[in-house]
């Protein structure tokens, strides 16, 4: 289960997104298309990323089996970036909210985003990891959040907060191996949740192969 073992060290682009221009792109999943800005001026989550696609496919999967999947439920996402993950959630699933949420310089991209799928039932506020929050949530969706050594103690703290609030949050997370260093970040990660790493998603073999994971997180029970 443990994906760090074999690391490898690269980059996959990160700290190197390139300097495209603003520009409006459609997003096609089975059940649903998302039409996004992407604009990377305000930093790396203004554009898309495979690990997205690997939560949305699953999630949608997951829908498509069982449409009481994200009934009524209030869903978060976390560092969302231009919003797509909750964008293409919030379209296509009857759930009662999606929050977008990052740091202030991708605000005004998941709001634009918001306003060009024409969502009701979405909206974007700040939630900056390690920053208490008064957020109460049913879902939480991490994707492609683990890349900064500095943040992972407060994306674990974030993590830990919704569930000191409600044990029954349930956490998804999306990782692609970079590097070595996000070993730190698991061994972090499990003091307080036990990480199941999801092996009924039909496209796990083929994402796999990218060394792109995808986890359910639980939280442990405190002693
Ligand atoms: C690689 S991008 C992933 C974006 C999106 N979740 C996706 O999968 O396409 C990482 C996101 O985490 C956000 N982020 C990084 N550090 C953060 C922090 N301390 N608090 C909140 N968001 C943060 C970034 O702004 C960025 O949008």
């Amino acid at each position: 289960m443990d994906s760090t073992d074999d690391d490898d060290d690269h980059d996959q682009g990160l700290a190197h997104a390139p300097r495209i221009e603003r520009h409006v792109s459609t997003e096609q999943f089975d059940q649903v298309s998302v039409k996004l800005w992407q604009d990377v001026s305000g930093g790396c989550g203004g554009k898309t990323w495979e690990a997205a696609y690997v939560m949305v496919d699953y999630l949608l999967w997951r829908h498509s089996l069982d449409s009481t999947f994200f009934q009524r439920k209030t869903v978060l996402d976390l560092g969302s970036g231009t919003g797509l993950v909750g964008l293409a959630l919030a379209k296509a699933c009857p759930l009662e909210h999606m929050e977008l949420t990052d740091q202030e310089p991708m605000m005004q991209l998941m709001k634009d985003n918001i306003t060009l799928n024409d969502l009701s039932n979405t909206s974007a506020s700040l939630l900056d990891w390690g920053v208490p929050h008064s957020h109460q949530v049913d879902v939480v969706l991490a994707s492609d959040c683990v890349y900064l050594e500095i943040a992972f103690q407060p994306l674990i703290d974030t993590l830990v907060h919704f569930t000191d609030n409600n044990p029954l949050t349930e956490i998804y997370m999306t990782y692609r191996r970079r590097r070595k260093a996000d070993k730190r970040f698991f061994a972090l990660a499990k003091k307080h949740f036990a990480l199941i790493d999801i092996q009924d998603d039909p496209k796990r073999p083929e994402y796999k192969l990218q060394g792109l994971y995808l986890y359910r997180l639980e939280r442990k029970k405190r002693v």
